[in-house]
């Protein structure tokens, strides 16, 4: 399985390039608008390289990192014991399914890297981090930067390998999960969809606050 390639899987220390440029930067920033001790939740978390991180480097933070294939659980548990970090949780779940209305209103930050393209429901999953948030609370969602109008990404060195996964890891995904009536999407889909569908669950305060590399960052608050 995919997630059992993960990085940090065989290294003794898990790490990310993106924790210097985005993830850290960001999360300061968020920290510091919403007070000492946050809760966070981290949707599709995988091997759990960024949420343990981020519990790593903000004691202070409360983690909550869900993913719908047990398999990655699993290793992001071990890792986490591995790393003797007890401010992260992580529990195999389904984000595009009904959630338990306990968690409503409770987090500050939801974090989504790489997944909202994956999803079987891209409606319902962003719909469910709209309920899971409080008020004024953040979400990080970063998405491939790839452009919905198909010529516009020629030239674009990261675009065939995206297009590639994308069609042979991120739709199959979404079709396995049962994509079917709403549109198996995969990166392709572009920046400007991922923001229809961010508005369109009620978001008004969008931002995207930076493009490095093939991945962009986009800020949405409740
Ligand atoms: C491309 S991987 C990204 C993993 C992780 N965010 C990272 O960057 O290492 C996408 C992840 O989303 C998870 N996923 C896909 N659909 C999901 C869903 N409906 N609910 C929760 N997780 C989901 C997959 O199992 C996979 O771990």
């Amino acid at each position: 399985m995919f997630m059992n390639k993960c990085p940090g899987q065989s290294k003794k220390k898990l790490t990310c390039v993106w924790d210097q440029t985005t993830i850290l930067p960001t999360s300061r920033f968020v920290l510091a608008e919403s007070g000492v001790s946050i809760s966070m939740c981290e949707f599709g978390c995988g091997s759990g390289i960024i949420a343990l991180q981020l519990a790593q480097a903000f004691p202070n933070l409360r983690v909550f990192a869900v993913d719908s294939e047990p398999s990655a659980i699993k290793l992001a548990k071990e890792n986490a014991q591995r790393m003797s970090l007890t401010n992260c949780v992580f529990d195999v779940v389904d984000v595009c399914k009904t959630l338990p209305s306990e968690l409503y209103d409770t987090f500050d930050y939801i974090f989504i890297f790489d997944v909202l393209h994956d999803l079987h429901s891209v409606k319902k999953g962003i719909e469910n981090a709209r309920k899971l948030l409080k008020k004024g609370g953040y979400i990080s969602a970063i998405e491939p930067t790839l452009n919905a109008n198909l010529q516009e990404n020629i030239g674009e060195a990261w675009a065939p390998y995206n297009f590639g996964i994308g069609l042979f890891h991120c739709v199959p995904t979404c079709l396995k999960d049962g994509a079917a009536n709403e549109g198996a999407l995969g990166p392709g889909w572009g920046w400007e969809t991922t923001l229809n569908f961010v508005t369109e669950a009620g978001f008004k305060d969008v931002k995207i606050v930076e493009a490095v590399g093939f991945k962009s960052h986009m800020l949405v608050r409740k």
